[in-house]
């Protein structure tokens, strides 16, 4: 800590990070769960931590300013949607932070739903039913390349936000993008249920979503889908090298998974209704998708 703060203090902000992203990582390898989160609330204090608190992404983070963590603004940092003017030091840490491996791939994750998107648009053109939960601003509708020309008969955007549901109006609505705001706990309940979809995806939902729901909301969203219907999640996996400065930094905390835990979600689904199972990684291994079609 006290050698990143004297980079820091030279000016070279890479070599800062850098000691402060390695350095974090290796502790909270080595530490207990219960350890690492003391460790945490003490070193905050640390100037060298305060320091990268002048990144407007990691700052937001830390902030909450909509009370949860991992809202669709702190995204649209990753996605380049928020474009602060930064200059100097704040500036540097912008750069590094957004570039890092784990915002790379979110913005790999992002691609892959639009492909996704677009490839049922293809095979049931304006017949497609789609659901994406935990919607946030649906900004992989920005990359789709067949949105604009063909209007699904229900796109449906489904999040707790009433902020991001009113930025996915404003951006999606001609294109037929309807909204829902929900929590998941009422679709996990059954008093919000959908049917014959053609696919229903979560990006980036699941890594706040302990066990019992996301075990829950798997088995509601797969029983929601139309013969042939895909299901979509994503997950961090475990011990990503990010992981270490977004708990102690940013105070971000997400709910890692391996792969084996992935395909765990799928227990209560009777194998006879499974027609394929996928799963794979983005190129940084820092996420896991698994891709789940119904007989
Ligand atoms: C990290 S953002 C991902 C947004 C978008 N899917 C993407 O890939 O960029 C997670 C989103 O899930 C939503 N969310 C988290 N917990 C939720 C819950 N229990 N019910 C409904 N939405 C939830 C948040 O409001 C947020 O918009």
């Amino acid at each position: 800590m006290d050698e990143a703060e004297a980079h820091f203090d030279s000016g070279e902000c890479n070599l800062a990070m850098h000691l402060l992203a390695s350095g974090l990582e290796e502790l909270r390898k080595e530490m207990s769960k219960s350890a690492w989160q003391r460790y945490v609330s003490e070193v905050r204090q640390h100037n060298a931590l305060k320091t990268t608190l002048l990144c407007p992404f990691v700052s937001h983070a830390f902030s909450r300013p909509f009370g949860y963590p991992g809202d669709a603004t702190l995204i649209d940092h990753i996605y380049g949607y928020v474009k602060p003017v930064l200059t100097g030091l704040p500036q540097s840490l912008y750069a590094y932070m957004t570039g890092a491996s784990a915002p790379r791939s979110v913005r790999f994750r992002r691609h892959l739903l639009a492909h996704y998107v677009d490839k049922v648009l293809h095979e049931r053109d304006i017949d497609a039913n789609i659901l994406s939960v935990g919607s946030g601003h649906l900004r992989e509708l920005d990359v789709s390349r067949v949105i604009s020309q063909v209007r699904p008969r229900r796109f449906l955007a489904l999040d707790q936000d009433a902020n991001s549901l009113a930025e996915v109006e404003r951006c999606f609505m001609p294109f037929g993008v309807s909204t829902e705001r929900r929590n998941i706990k009422d679709v996990i309940a059954g008093r919000l249920t959908y049917n014959n979809l053609d696919l229903v995806y979560a990006g980036g939902l699941y890594d706040y979503l302990p066990i019992k729901a996301a075990r829950s909301l798997t088995l509601c969203l797969f029983s929601m889908l139309a013969p042939g219907g895909t299901l979509f999640v994503t997950n961090f996996l475990s011990d990503i090298p990010d992981a270490g400065f977004m708990e102690a930094a940013m105070d971000w905390w997400l709910i890692y998974r391996e792969e084996s835990e992935m395909l765990a979600l799928l227990s209560g689904i009777a194998e006879s209704n499974i027609a394929l199972i996928q799963q794979y990684r983005d190129p940084d291994n820092n996420i896991t998708f698994l891709e789940v079609r119904r007989r």
